[in-house]
């Protein structure tokens, strides 16, 4: 069956080079304005996969540029009707259609109450990006699945792509040039339709990740909840030991992003608790410690910095959502319930 979210899983390379393209000059306006208002903090409001993109953000501008990111509460705006001080902050509204109501009105206070505000979205004419006092565009071009892939890396590209900026760290802005020809540097895209048939009949499994790939873990198991139905659960590593460890049971399959960097000892400590526990281990990683544990597993490139693994590890997580959801008969381009823009307040 060809699907649409499968053919935009595939269009990313060249989505990731042209936005890097296309905003190079607004990027350059952006910074300015960010030393001119000498930003010490930021927040980003955002739902569903753009959400896991802003988690993405907050560890990327943390890890980067030493600034506190916050996730917005949109309810303090939308429900309570309340303001924030917010002069020095800069606040970033992330979303695909630009017509998230709740992310405009943070948008909106924020800039009433003093913040500077940036959007990305992949439309240039909708409410978000016409009301943030600076637009990032995804240009991704249509997204017809109701299941986000393009879109999703597009977006953190472009975070990344500003804090390179504002960092004036050239070999991050080299890195993330050189990205999108890597993106499926020995990708075989045959293999993740052999190796998922062993899961066709799943009803539960968790994510694993920890670090800046947390933000992969909660995109994996939102992909695996809309396109496939099954009851995935992400979790960073260090909380799943706090209690969600005893839900495991026969049949719960645990999928492990695990790739080379800080994060890797702590998370490979768990794959050896899982495995102890004769869990079956999807693993995705580009060390083969990790890998030789999975029961299946996928190898991402290696990387020469944490911060480009989630590009690698989220084209693994889209591609084995969609095809978990072919071999099971379901078509995740129209998931049940769902539309591609969903309005929360
Ligand atoms: C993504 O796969 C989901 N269908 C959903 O989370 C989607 O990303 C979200 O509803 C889009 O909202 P936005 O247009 O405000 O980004």
């Amino acid at each position: 069956m060809s699907t649409q979210m499968w053919n935009e899983i595939l269009e990313q390379p060249a989505v990731l080079e042209s936005c890097g393209r296309v905003n190079e000059k607004v990027l350059r306006e952006i910074v300015t304005e960010v030393s001119r208002r000498n930003i010490q903090s930021v927040i980003i409001a955002a739902r569903g996969t753009s959400d896991h993109a802003a988690v993405y953000g907050k560890y990327v501008i943390e890890y980067e540029l030493g600034i506190p990111v916050s996730l917005a509460a949109p309810s303090i705006f939308t429900i309570y009707k309340k303001k924030l001080k917010l002069p020095g902050t800069l606040v970033i509204g992330i979303s695909q259609s630009g017509k998230a109501a709740d992310v405009l009105e943070v948008l909106k206070n924020a800039g009433e109450s003093g913040a500077l505000t940036v959007s990305i979205t992949n439309d240039p004419n909708s409410p978000l990006a016409t009301g943030a006092m600076y637009h990032l565009y995804c240009n991704a071009g249509l997204e017809k699945s109701v299941a986000a892939t393009k879109t999703f890396t597009a977006e953190i590209f472009l975070i990344a792509q500003l804090v390179a900026e504002w960092g004036q760290n050239s070999l991050f802005k080299k890195e993330l040039g050189q990205l999108p020809q890597n993106l499926f540097k020995g990708l075989d895209t045959d293999a993740i339709k052999m190796k998922m048939e062993r899961y066709r009949f799943i009803q539960e499994c968790f994510v694993l990740a920890r670090g800046i790939n947390y933000a992969v873990a909660l995109e994996s198991a939102l992909k695996i909840q809309e396109s496939t139905y099954v009851r995935a659960k992400a979790y960073a590593t260090s909380d799943f030991y706090h209690g969600p460890f005893a839900m495991i049971e026969k049949d719960m399959p645990v999928i492990v992003y695990a790739p080379d960097g800080p994060s890797f000892v702590d998370v490979m400590q768990m794959i050896k608790r899982l495995k102890e526990n004769l869990v079956d281990l999807i693993v995705v990683s580009n060390v083969n410690e990790a890998i030789e544990l999975g029961n299946c597993n996928f190898k991402i490139p290696q990387t020469s910095n944490d911060l480009l693994s989630p590009f690698y590890n989220a084209v693994i997580a889209q591609m084995l959502a969609c095809e978990l959801a072919v071999i099971k008969g379901l078509n995740p381009d129209q998931p049940r319930g769902l539309k591609k823009v969903t309005i929360t307040l």
